[in-house]
């Protein structure tokens, strides 16, 4: 594999003792974006590499939103089943707060798997390059299911000729903050038949109250449904799993869902429609840095979100008309966008 991250800064935290990893993939369009991961892993490498893939996808994934942003990702990599108390946390996040304000700009964080807004605060102690505390512009998980919606709509339409949920019947895999706010919204568009799943059996409350079927996190994987939406962590869309898969098409938030470029081949060979979570998970990200930075208004932020719908149909459209995945017509889009903004920044100048 070869290394083209700008850079990545692996740290002992001075007092959690945890790996801090930090990784900036590219500030060419502008500062590099992307959450702070804290989950375990079974060894601090794969939170390492985790890092190096994540910030990849959120290059792409900036581009793709029209953002002047490049990619970047933290990872607070936590042991096997190691559950912090809130003194330990703080300190990990105090930690990864140091790290990040060492980079001096070049990269702001967010929430990701395992942290929200109020540890953003904490992060806040440590430096001002961070997104989404909640006197700032807050939660952005409802703004990245608005967007998981817009894409759903865009993947009917193609797949189904109606972009019309009414009726439709899905799988949500993942109901944490994202993966909740997405079921919910089905449900108000009258989704049909609606199963989900998690790996923490608490949020079946959220299923419930949602009339969504309970299911475990493999039933829900494989069920024959419309559209199968994941929504917890990455790598779920296996060379084992491809064959296993009963939806016409899937289409959700979690990043990185495919554990190997391949995979998108394979779905395309079975005939199931993958939209790239490049462009379906890009609601927080555009809404978190237009109404920090940019200051829009939440009706203009809306119509940008509802934007990601358009962006998605446009890659489908270019993947079915090249007879290519849509995972190839993402990359060549984010290239092609990436270097629009470019040439046109030296326009500028
Ligand atoms: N978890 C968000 C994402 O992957 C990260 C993020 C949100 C970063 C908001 C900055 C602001 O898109």
């Amino acid at each position: 594999m070869s290394f083209n991250h700008r850079r990545v800064v692996v740290e002992r935290g001075r007092r959690s003792g945890l790996p801090i990893v930090v990784a900036v993939h590219s500030t060419v369009l502008g500062q590099a974006i992307g959450g702070c991961r804290m989950v375990s892993y079974p060894d601090w490498r794969d939170g390492l590499d985790d890092a190096l893939r994540l910030s990849a996808a959120m290059t792409d994934k900036a581009a793709l939103a029209g953002l002047p942003h490049g990619g970047g990702k933290t990872v607070i990599a936590l042991p096997p089943d190691k559950a912090l108390s809130p003194v330990e946390r703080r300190d990990a996040l105090h930690d990864a707060g140091d790290v990040i304000n060492g980079l001096q700009g070049i990269y702001a964080t967010g929430p990701d798997v395992g942290t929200g807004p109020a540890d953003m605060v904490t992060i806040g102690a440590r430096t001002p390059y961070v997104f989404c505390r909640p006197d700032a512009s807050g939660d952005s998980s409802p703004h990245t299911a608005a967007g998981v919606l817009a894409a759903l709509r865009a993947v009917a339409a193609e797949r189904f000729g109606s972009p019309d949920l009414a009726g439709r019947s899905f799988a949500v895999l993942g109901l944490g903050r994202v993966g909740a706010h997405v079921l919910r919204l089905l449900a108000e568009a009258g989704a049909g038949n609606l199963l989900a799943a998690d790996v923490n059996p608490a949020r079946r409350a959220v299923a419930d109250e949602h009339g969504a079927t309970w299911t475990t996190p493999d039933d829900c994987l494989t069920a024959e449904v419309d559209v199968l939406v994941p929504a917890a962590l990455g790598g779920v869309l296996t060379r084992d799993v491809v064959p296993q898969l009963a939806c016409s098409a899937i289409a959700g938030p979690a990043n990185n869902q495919l554990d190997h470029p391949q995979t998108a081949d394979l779905l395309h060979e079975r005939g199931i429609l993958w939209a790239p979570d490049v462009v379906v998970s890009g609601g927080g990200i555009v809404h978190a840095t237009a109404a920090e930075l940019h200051h829009e208004t939440e009706a203009q932020i809306a119509a940008r979100i509802e934007g990601i719908g358009d962006t998605l149909a446009k890659v489908l459209r270019a993947a079915r008309e090249t007879s290519s995945t849509p995972a190839v017509a993402a990359a060549r889009l984010a290239e092609f966008l990436a270097g629009e903004r470019a040439a046109s920044m030296l326009a500028a100048c």
